[in-house]
């Protein structure tokens, strides 16, 4: 079975075609990020304009890269939610404008759902139920995957997601958007050591998280110095932040699969690409005997491949959207 699947909920233009959910026979981004990093982050309005643009050279070519046409297309899957709405419409509308015309099912896909389906790509052996962690720009959720198609958040940001803090930490040091990648790289010859900063103190639920706390203390650490004159080593407060970061995480991560009994750990979102991360994760499943899958990297960040794995798996729940099918910016998981 033949699924197109369409991503447009931020500022990466995507489409793949997938057979049986998991085999991709091609996959296009078409990426806006030299754009937005003029502005220092996503500008809404350029991202929706470009989606318009560009959305259906990215399709056109998905279909010639996988070899197939449109006819022997069994269904179009697309991102409805979550995410910046301008952008969701263009993606919406073109897939239902193409459902609807060429007389195939439409499979609306929760965004966050379409990352957790990326590690089945990478990995045959990954079912449910496991416990994923999705980092992103937009979210830092714990998820129960229960089934391929029904999820239960266990713990979620309070504030900023994890890629937001990264890379509000990397804009407040003068990297450019994304930030997240530069403090990465910097953090490779830097010292975690160097500078103190916050664990952030969540009360209520011990599995959610909070980013901003440390974002702010980054700032001020960083406007405090510039009016005394000291020069800050961005490799070490780089490192400083990667850490903290990943050590938060992960931790938490580990906490809800012990108190949960989950042995099977994915990672999943733009967030795990990040080096240390992967690294703090496959330590800590190491020392417990869990197994971990991480996404490759080129599946990390949004792509139209995850999409139409998570949208055969959706199709095989019959789930189905029609013409009123609307694009919606903050959804749950679980009320899909
Ligand atoms: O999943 P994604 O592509 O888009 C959203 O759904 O938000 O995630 C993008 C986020 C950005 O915040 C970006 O800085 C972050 O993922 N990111 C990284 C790395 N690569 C991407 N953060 C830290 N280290 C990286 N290597
Ligand atoms: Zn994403």
């Amino acid at each position: 079975m033949l699924i197109l699947g369409i991503e447009s909920s931020c500022d990466e233009t995507a489409a793949a075609v997938s057979e049986n959910g998991t085999k991709i026979l091609s996959s296009v981004i078409s990426t806006q990020i030299e754009e937005h990093k003029k502005y220092g982050g996503v500008v809404p309005e350029i991202a929706s304009r470009r989606h318009c643009e560009n959305i259906l050279g990215v399709v056109k070519k998905s279909l010639k890269d996988a070899g197939k046409t449109l006819d022997e297309i069994d269904a179009v899957a697309v991102t409805y939610a979550p995410g910046l709405i301008g952008a969701l419409l263009v993606g919406v509308n073109f897939a239902k404008g193409l459902a609807m015309a060429s007389d195939k099912p439409l499979v609306p896909v929760h965004h966050i759902s379409g990352h957790i389906a990326a590690n089945y790509i990478a990995h045959s052996d990954l079912k449910p139920p496991y416990l994923c962690l999705v980092a992103s720009g937009g979210h830092s959720h714990i998820v129960e995957v229960l089934d391929y198609t029904k999820f239960h958040v266990v713990g979620r940001t309070r504030d900023d997601a994890a890629g937001e803090c990264f890379d509000k930490c990397a804009r407040a040091m003068g990297f450019p958007y994304p930030g997240g990648v530069h403090i990465d790289k910097a953090s490779v010859s830097g010292n975690k050591d160097a500078y103190e900063l916050p664990r952030p103190k969540v009360t209520g639920s011990e599995f959610d998280f909070s980013f901003s706390g440390l974002k702010t203390a980054v700032i001020n650490l960083l406007h405090n110095s510039q009016q005394k004159g000291i020069e800050i080593n961005k490799n070490d407060l780089s490192a400083g932040i990667q850490y903290t970061i990943s050590d938060i995480l992960c931790e938490k991560t580990m906490a809800a699969a012990e108190m949960l009994g989950y042995k099977t750990i994915a990672v999943a979102g733009g967030v795990s690409a990040n080096s240390g991360v992967r690294a703090a994760f496959e330590k800590a499943c190491a020392e417990r005997d869990m197994k971990l899958y991480l996404p490759p990297l080129n599946l990390c960040g949004d792509n139209g491949a995850m999409i139409a794995c998570q949208g055969y798996y959706n199709y095989l729940a019959g789930q189905r959207g029609d013409e009123s099918l609307n694009a919606v910016a903050t959804l749950s998981l679980e009320e899909i």
